[in-house]
Order: C-alpha cells, then structure tokens, then sequence
C-alpha cells in the first residue's frame, strides 16, 4: 500500500474521539487568536452583489402557495449570480449575547469557524468582466483576482453560461479550535457547501456538476494559491483547493472533459492583491500537514466508472425547489432539542429521500454512493424505537450484513415506502447509545432521530488513491445538509455531529478493522430557542 494510504490511515486512527482521550487538541482557546473568519483581498476590485434572495424577507418560509413562480429556469445575470450565492453561502443572520455579536452563514460549519472559500471563474455574465473572483460573504460581493482572456474561456468549449466554481479550506480556522481532527471538520464543510451551493442552483433550474478530473495542483494554479506575495502568511495561513463544481446555467446536464491541461490554458492576468491576515500567532498541528499532502489528488481521466444519475426534473424535484426556495436562508442549527417531540412519519421519509442519490445536490456526485446513514430512532411516529440502517445504495446490502453484528434482525419497517431501503437493525431505546457516542451530546438523544453515517472506507481509498478520503467526508457533509433542509421544511431542526466516538460506534455495530469507519452525526428534531440571544439582520 502507497506511503499517502498509510498516512491517511494513521491519521485518522490518531484523530479518533475516544471516551477516555479526546484526539490531540490545543487544550484551551486563546482567543487573541481567533482566526478572522472572513477572507478578503485588500485592494482588489470589489463587484458588489445584490443582497437579495429569492424572496423578500417578509415571504421566506411563509409557505403561500406560488408554485412555479421562481421555479422557472433562471438567466445567468448579476441577479441570479447575486441569488446564488445570497442564498448559499452569504451571511443569513447575526446573533448577539450581552456585548458579543457573531454572524452565521446559509451553510453551516463546525464550531461556526468557517474554513471554506470559495472562488468563482466565469466568462463575461452581464458587466462582470471574464476573471476569476473571490466570493466575499461578509460584504456579499465577488473580489477580482485575475482578469481572464475572454477567448482563453471560448477556448474551453464549455456550454454557454456555465460558471466554475472552486471551493478550498483554511484548517487553521478549524484546527485553532479543535487540533488535530480540524481536517475532518474542513472536509465535512466543504460537503455541506457544495450541497448549500447546488440546491441554490436547482432552485434557479440550473444545475450543478463535480468535476474531478484535475487535481489539487491544477485548482491551486487556478486560484492562485501557490503565490506566496499575495499571503502575509503564507506558511501559516495556507489555504488548500479542493474542488471544482460547474453549474450550467442552462438548466442541462453536461458531461464535461475538463481536464487539468484545459484549466492550464486559461490566459490569467493576476491582479495586485492581498489576503488579509487571519490571526497573529499559530498552532502547528503536523498531523494535518501530512494528511493534506496525502490526501492530494493527482490530475485523471474519467476515473469513475460509475454513470451519473442526473437529478429528476419531474414534479417532485419542482415541489422541493419551491419549498427550498423559502427556507434555504432560514436554516439554523438546534443547540438544544425539547426531548419529546415526534415526528409524524411521512415527515421521516422525506428527510430521508432528501438525500438519496437522485435527489437534487446529489445529481452533481459522480461517484456511486459510499455513506449509509445509521439511525437511532427516537420519536418516529408509527416505527418502533431502535437501531436502523437507511442504504443509500441497495447493492451493498449484503456486505453491510456480513460486516455487522449477526444478531442484527434486518427488518423492513412495514410503511416503508419501496424506494426506501430502510432496515430494523435492533428494537429498543438507543437514546443512551446516540449521546454516548455523540461525545455524550444531549442533542444526539432529545431529538427525534440521530443518525451515525457509515462510509465504506478502506476499498474507495485503495481503489482510487489516497486524496478519496476527503470525498467521503463531502458525501457526509452533503447528507448532512439534505437533512437539515428537508428538516427545516417538515418544521424540525437539524444539527450535524462532528464530535462522537468513532470506535464505539464500530464496537456498538460488530465492525473491525477498516472497511467502514462512521465519519459524521447528525440529530433531528424540535429545537428550543435559546431566549438569551438576541436576532440581528444579516447585513447592517
Ligand atoms: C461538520 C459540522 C460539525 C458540527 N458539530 C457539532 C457538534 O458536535 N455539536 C454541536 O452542538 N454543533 C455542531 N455543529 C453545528 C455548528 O456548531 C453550527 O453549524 C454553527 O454554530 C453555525 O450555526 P448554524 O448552523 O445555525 O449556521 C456542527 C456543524 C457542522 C457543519
């Protein structure tokens, strides 16, 4: 096995909770360093987006009946530009305590550190010239970093009006609060963004694709990261590419050859900017240094074989854009669940179908499905309490069932509906099992249902290479904010898990070794407001 597999490995068994030892942190916080969590680049050109979403304020989650009246297909211009990323990853929202004030975001992030950014390139849409930008969520504007040679983008042959959009992290946000396990959390965000991002776009009627084809040094050229004058400090504040996401904006699915030799194409004029500086001090946390490098991808050809399942653009997907639509603004995560609300059971199934491999932010994967969420049924209505496993991909069955526990009943629940493939693991109250191994987390066990997402592990890893072991990680992410929105539109609030106990899980469901390795939780339920906080307008 290769050098970056091992190191892979041991990192995350060396980043693993356990009750007994919390995986390496910086035991305190030393808020005279808290990273600033907002990127910006001073001097460079600002674009001012509209701060407008879909809706006005006053109508988001009014639920009035205007089906169809958004859920046409969109024109790419600066307002539904503005839309996209108003009603993805901009500012939806700012609290404030006695003398702190803290602004939250459309898209969710542990510890609400925010280590993603995320870049835009796009060809000339309305007055926005052909460059490559920063998205600025604290001013809701694009930055210019590189203008672009408007036929250098011809030149890609890419459909009219597609935008690319590249997502990276900066894990000293992360590690600054939670160590070593930091690259875990970045690598749950950039999933819950990419998810954030292509509901967005559905809701426009446009759609959105993860092109895997180049590699992390291709996007880091792209966005310029390597350029060591742009960054104060660059060694300690490095910031890492990901991924790279096309949205068509004319409302098609494509399927793209876009490889690492087109993006080196593109004729890029570097503009004189320069990244603010996030913090004074840092932590070194080497672990996440060698894990980052190992988990690199390397430039590849159409590597899965897997077809994609492009999204349904049927009634149901029209309906869940519309009532999206409303609500992708007013998602919030539960700090504290009531303990005894249930949810009516057709409510259940649709957070579950919400993040099925056909639903639409999964259509842009073009891998096969690796996360089956386990879930600890707590209040269901009509199901009994218990342990369950949902499978995101049927054909595994078998596997998952010779992996676990014998005792396992594998039962499906008798309303359950035929596109569901949902199983009855074990009977009984698993509220203790949920909070223990949610790093005892009392939201784990007063919501409805928690659930613990099992990912194939150690057979993607060895089949594609180290650098898959951050598309787990995004495949969780994105199920996670499936489940929060298709929560928030039942009237249930969700809240994602990033701290519970790995090996207990594993003990909890007879599994050794590496072939599956639970890498997020997520809780659902009713929330309870915490009356100490006061709401502000997300933009003064
Ligand atoms: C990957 C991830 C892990 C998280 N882990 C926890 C957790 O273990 N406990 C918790 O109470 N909240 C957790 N959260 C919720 C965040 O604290 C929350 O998203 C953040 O404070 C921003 O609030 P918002 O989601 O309302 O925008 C997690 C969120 C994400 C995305």
């Amino acid at each position: 096995m290769s050098e970056g597999f091992d190191q892979v490995i041991a990192y995350h068994q060396r980043t693993k909770h356990q009750p007994q030892a919390m995986a390496p942190g910086p035991g305190g916080l030393d808020w005279s360093n808290q990273p600033d969590p907002f990127r910006s680049y001073e001097a460079a050109t600002q674009i001012m987006l509209k701060r407008q979403g879909f809706f006005p304020p006053a109508r988001e989650g009014s639920g009035e009946e205007t089906q169809n009246e958004l859920i046409r297909h969109s024109p790419l211009n600066m307002e539904s530009l503005s839309q996209l990323f108003f009603e993805s990853l901009a500012i939806s929202g700012q609290k404030s305590l006695a003398n702190s004030r803290w602004s939250l975001r459309v898209n969710p992030s542990s510890g609400n550190l925010h280590p993603t950014e995320c870049y835009l390139i796009a060809g000339p849409v309305a007055a926005l010239p052909p460059g490559v930008y920063h998205y600025a969520p604290k001013s809701h504007a694009l930055e210019l970093l590189a203008k672009m040679e408007e036929e250098s983008w011809q030149a890609l042959h890419l459909p009219g009006g597609t935008l690319l959009l590249v997502f990276s992290s900066i894990y000293w946000r992360e590690s600054w609060k939670y160590g070593e396990r930091a690259f875990r959390y970045s690598m749950l965000d950039v999933g819950h963004a990419l998810a954030a991002v292509a509901v967005a776009a559905h809701c426009l009627g446009w759609q959105a694709s993860l092109e895997d084809d180049p590699g992390t040094e291709d996007l880091t050229k792209l966005l310029g990261l390597e350029e060591q004058s742009r960054f104060s400090h660059y060694d300690l504040e490095e910031e890492h590419a990901d991924v790279l996401l096309a949205i068509f904006t004319d409302g098609r699915r494509h399927q793209l050859s876009l490889h690492s030799s087109h993006l080196s194409q593109l004729k890029l004029q570097r503009e004189p900017v320069r990244a603010n500086i996030l913090s004074l001090q840092h932590v070194p946390w080497t672990w996440i240094d060698l894990v980052s490098e190992a988990a690199k991808k390397p430039p590849t050809s159409y590597v899965y074989s897997a077809s994609f399942s492009s999204p349904g653009t049927g009634r149901a997907q029209t309906d869940l854009a519309s009532i999206y639509s409303r609500l992708l603004r007013l998602r919030r995560s539960a700090q504290v669940m009531d303990g005894r609300s249930s949810m009516p059971l057709p409510s259940f199934f649709a957070i579950l179908r919400a993040a099925m491999p056909s639903a639409p932010p999964f259509g842009l994967l073009p891998w096969k499905p690796c996360v089956h969420p386990v879930i600890f049924v707590h209040r269901v209505e009509g199901l009994e309490k218990g342990l369950y496993i949902w499978l995101r991909d049927a054909t595994q069955k078998e596997e998952l069932k010779a992996a676990m526990l014998e005792d396992f009943v594998w039962e499906r629940p008798s309303r359950t509906p035929q596109d569901l493939e949902l199983y009855l693991l074990a009977q009984g109250d698993s509220r203790l099992a949920a909070k223990e191994t949610s790093c005892r987390q009392d939201i784990a066990s007063d919501g409805c249902f928690a659930a613990a997402m099992l990912s194939q592990f150690e057979e993607p890893l060895q089949k594609y290479g180290p650098w898959y072991y951050s598309r787990l990680f995004w495949e969780c992410g994105m199920i996670g904010q499936a489940f929060y929105l298709a929560g928030e539109a039942a009237g249930f609030q969700g809240c994602g898990i990033g701290c519970f106990f790995d090996d207990i899980v594993h003990r909890m469901l007879g599994l050794s070794g590496w072939k599956y390795q639970d890498m997020y939780h997520f809780t659902s339920g009713r929330a309870l407001p915490d009356p100490r906080l006061i709401d502000l307008p997300a933009y003064d």
